[in-house]
C-alpha cells in the first residue's frame, strides 16, 4: 500500500484537514512534535499578525489509538481560529441572518500573481474569494502536519530531514521591503540525511525520485524554481567538474563531493539529498499593484488583505515537510510492511544486502 496525502480546507473556513493513508500500524506519534512544526511554520521574520491570532494545534480524528497508528487512514485537523471572524462570510451552508463580519462583501479586484483572475475565469466565479481561499498558503498547515507524521516514520529507519533559509540578509531585506510596503521572496534548502541508496527508480518519470521531489516542492504556493543538488549551476560546468567521483577505502565506497544532491538517474545514491527552492515575492502588496475591477471593467488597485511581507522561513518548514512526505512515500514503496516492525526489518535486511564488497 502506498503512502498518500489528501488535504482539504480553506484559509478562513472552519479547519484544514489532512488524511494520510498507507501508514504502517504501530508508529508512535508525538503530538508535541507535530505542534512544534506547526508553530515553526507560523513563525519567521516578516509574517503577518494573523500568525499571532492562530496558534495551530493538531487534532486527530481517526487512525490513531493511544498515540500509535492503527494502519488505517489517519485524519488530522488544524482549526482556523480566525474563522470566528468569518462565520457568515465563510459559512459552508447558506448563512442565516444579514451579512456580517469578514468576507461579507464580494471581492472583485484580482491581485496579479495570485489565483484571483485565473481562478474566477476558470470556475465561473462571481466572488474572487471563492478562488483565493483554497489557493492561499494557509493550506500549508495541513502539509506540515502530514510532514511531521512522515518524519516520524522516516526516523524509524534513520532518515532526518531539515529545511533552512539560504542567505543571511533576510531581516534587512524584510525591513526594507516592509518600509516600502512591498514584499520579498527568497531561497530555501532542504537536506535529508541517512537516506539509503535505492529510493525511487529510473524506470519512468513517475518513479524518478528527483522528479517526485521537484513536484512536491513546486506544489507549494509561490515556489517558482526547484533544483536538486547544484542544479542550474551544473549547466555551466564541464563534466569533469560536475560529477561526484567514486572512491573506495577499507570502509567501502565513498564520494568526496555531492553535486548531484544525492540522486543519480532518479535513484537516491546514499549521499545527502539536497533540494533547493526559489520563492517569488508574495503577491499581496500593501501598496497594491494595478488591476481591473471585474464588476465595472474600470482600472483599479488590487485587493489589499492582511498579508505577510515575507514567508521564506515558513517555506523552509513547508518544503521540509513536502520533501519528508515524498521520501516517506518512496521508502514505503521500497520496504513495504503493514506493521512498523516489518518496515524497519525490511530496511535493515536491505542495508545488509547492499553492504558492497569487491567481487
Ligand atoms: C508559507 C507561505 C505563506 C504565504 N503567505 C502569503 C501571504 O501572506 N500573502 C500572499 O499574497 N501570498 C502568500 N503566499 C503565496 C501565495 O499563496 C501564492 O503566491 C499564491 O497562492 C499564488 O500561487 P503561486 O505563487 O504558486 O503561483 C505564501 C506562500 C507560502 C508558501
Amino acid at each position: 500500500m502506498s503512502l498518500e496525502l489528501a488535504t482539504a480546507g480553506e484559509s478562513h473556513g472552519p479547519a484544514l484537514v489532512a488524511i494520510v493513508s498507507g501508514l504502517p500500524a504501530g508508529l508512535l506519534l508525538d503530538r508535541a512534535a507535530i505542534d512544534a512544526d506547526l508553530r515553526r511554520r507560523q513563525q519567521g521574520y516578516g509574517r503577518s499578525p494573523r500568525q499571532q491570532i492562530e496558534t495551530d494545534e493538531v487534532e486527530v480524528y481517526a487512525g490513531l489509538r493511544h498515540g500509535r497508528t492503527l494502519g488505517t487512514p489517519l485524519a488530522l485537523v488544524v482549526r482556523n481560529r480566525d474563522h470566528k471572524n468569518w462565520t457568515w462570510g465563510m459559512s459552508p451552508w447558506p448563512p442565516e441572518g444579514p451579512p456580517t463580519g469578514k468576507g461579507k462583501d464580494a471581492v472583485t479586484l484580482p491581485r496579479p500573481g495570485h489565483a484571483d483572475l485565473a481562478g474566477v475565469l476558470k470556475y465561473g466565479l462571481a466572488d474572487v474569494r471563492d478562488a483565493l481561499e483554497r489557493a492561499s498558503a494557509r493550506h500549508t498547515a495541513a502539509v506540515v502536519a502530514a510532514g511531521a507524521v512522515a518524519k516520524a516514520l522516516l526516523k524509524e529507519i534513520g532518515i532526518e530531514v531539515e529545511g533552512a533559509v539560504l542567505g543571511d540578509d533576510l531581516e534587512q531585506r524584510v525591513d526594507e521591503a516592509r518600509k516600502a510596503q512591498d514584499t520579498i521572496g527568497g531561497r530555501v534548502d532542504v537536506r535529508a540525511t541517512g537516506v539509503p541508496p535505492g529510493l525511487g527508480s529510473y524506470a519512468s518519470r513517475e518513479t524518478r525520485l528527483d522528479a517526485r521531489l521537484a513536484a512536491a516542492v513546486m506544489g507549494i504556493q509561490a515556489v517558482k524554481g526547484v533544483e536538486i543538488g547544484d542544479g542550474f549551476a551544473l549547466a555551466g560546468l564541464r563534466g569533469s567538474e560536475a560529477h561526484d567521483e567514486i572512491h573506495r577505502d577499507e570502509d567501502g565506497l565513498y564520494r568526496e563531493t555531492n553535486r548531484a544532491g544525492g540522486i543519480e538517474a532518479g535513484i537516491s545514491n546514499g549521499e545527502q539529498i539536497v533540494v533547493r527552492a526559489g520563492m517569488k515575492p508574495l503577491p499581496t502588496l500593501m501598496k497594491p499593484l494595478q488591476s481591473v475591477d471585474l464588476d465595472t471593467g474600470e482600472p483599479a488597485e488590487a485587493l489589499v488583505e492582511r498579508s505577510d511581507t515575507a514567508a521564506i522561513e515558513a517555506l523552509a518548514v513547508v518544503a521540509e515537510a513536502a520533501v519528508a512526505f515524498e521520501l516517506a512515500r518512496a521508502a514505503r514503496e521500497k520496504f513495504g510492511g503493514d506493521a512498523l516492525g516489518d518496515f524497519v526489518g525490511a530496511h535493515s535486511a536491505y542495508r545488509e544486502r547492499i553492504d558492497w564488497q569487491p567481487r
